[in-house]
């Protein structure tokens, strides 16, 4: 608390000193599990680290803004003032971009929960939920199967996602590319960009495509926690069935914030977990609760939850437009 009281005390005697404008960051960021702690430190580091584990209990970003303020040293410094729920972080003497703290999260400190692992899932638990083990091409024919179609209404999904001509779609864990490939003709004058991380699963897209004349969707190889699709490239983000197996979720979700275009959208469809007569595999399904928890602590906004489908959620989030300013 005394260093804390200082280091206020440092800033505010360095405002009344006349000197050349300085650039500080004030990020001021939700603390709902009352991680942070009143602190002054030089490492600004400590940033990442306070930051992240804030955003691992649930605290999302209230605002960012950079000023000029005319400070007596050039030093470095970080003000961490803890208050009602909230932490207002001041980094004083630093040019670094802070325009979307998020980016200075680090993905591998929400993960630090572990658990035993369930007969579907992997032991690792982001914001309390287990992670699911991957579905290996060796499922390609679940994927395909002929009933699909009535069982998921999944023509209806496509009709839900009401497409422009000139759309890009990014269909992330797109398998066999059963909804590329339904996708594709709505968008004669766009693309669709079809991400996974089994190369065996792009081949056989490849191939679904070719047989089916299809010339509009692309391949792309993902890493686990990076879809490797090109910044403002893409207008609306579709995960079918996908999402809650990818091992790194945080960096997934924050890779495509990129890849979205300013006011791009995000479809994201789940098995409905509060329905216990979905009979799919306990950690394939989520509530939408939890969905909506994890992408708004992603940054994204949610829009609404469509419940038009017989056994699946469709959540729309969009890329905030003053996120898409500062990307
Ligand atoms: C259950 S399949 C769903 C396929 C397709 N969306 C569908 O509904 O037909 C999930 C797919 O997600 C892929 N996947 C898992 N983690 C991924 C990641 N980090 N990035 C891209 N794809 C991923 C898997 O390889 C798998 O092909």
């Amino acid at each position: 608390m005394i260093r804390w009281l200082l280091g206020v005390a440092v800033i505010l005697i360095a405002c009344a000193v006349p000197a050349t404008a300085n650039p500080c960051s004030i990020i001021v960021v939700g603390d709902p599990g009352g991680v942070a702690r009143d602190d002054v430190t030089t490492d600004l580091d400590d940033m990442q680290t306070i930051l992240s584990k804030v955003v691992a209990t649930g605290g999302r970003i209230i605002s960012s803004s950079k000023v000029d303020l005319p400070l007596a040293t050039t030093e470095p410094m970080l003000l961490i003032t803890s208050r009602d729920g909230q932490v207002t972080f001041v980094l004083a003497n630093n040019d670094a971009d802070w325009s979307d703290p998020l980016d200075q999260v680090v993905g591998d400190q929400l993960y630090s929960e572990k658990t035993p692992p369930a007969f579907d899932g992997i032991g690792k638990i982001y914001l309390g939920r287990e992670i699911s083990q991957v579905m290996g091409h060796l499922g390609a024919g679940w994927l395909e199967r002929s009933e699909r179609e009535q069982e998921e209404r999944t023509d209806l999904l496509v009709e839900l996602m009401a497409l422009e001509p000139d759309d890009v779609v990014a269909d992330i864990g797109s398998g066999t590319g059963y909804f590329s490939l339904r996708i594709a003709p709505n968008v004669p004058e766009g693309k669709v960009v079809a991400v996974d991380i089994q190369p065996e699963m792009n081949a056989l897209l490849e191939e679904n495509a070719r047989n089916r004349g299809i010339k509009n969707v692309e391949t792309i190889l993902g890493e686990i926690d990076d879809a490797r699709i090109p910044a403002e490239t893409v207008d609306v983000v579709l995960f079918v069935d996908a999402y809650h197996e990818f091992s790194h979720p945080w960096e997934m979700k924050r890779s495509l914030m990129k890849a979205l275009r300013p006011g791009g959208r995000v479809v994201l469809v789940e098995y409905r977990a509060e329905d216990p007569t979905v009979r799919i595999k306990p950690h394939h399904k989520m509530t939408e609760q939890q969905a909506r928890h994890e992408f708004e602590s992603a940054g994204f906004e949610w829009v609404t939850t469509l419940d038009d489908l017989p056994q699946q959620h469709v959540l729309i989030f969009k890329k905030p437009e003053a996120q898409a300013e500062a990307g």
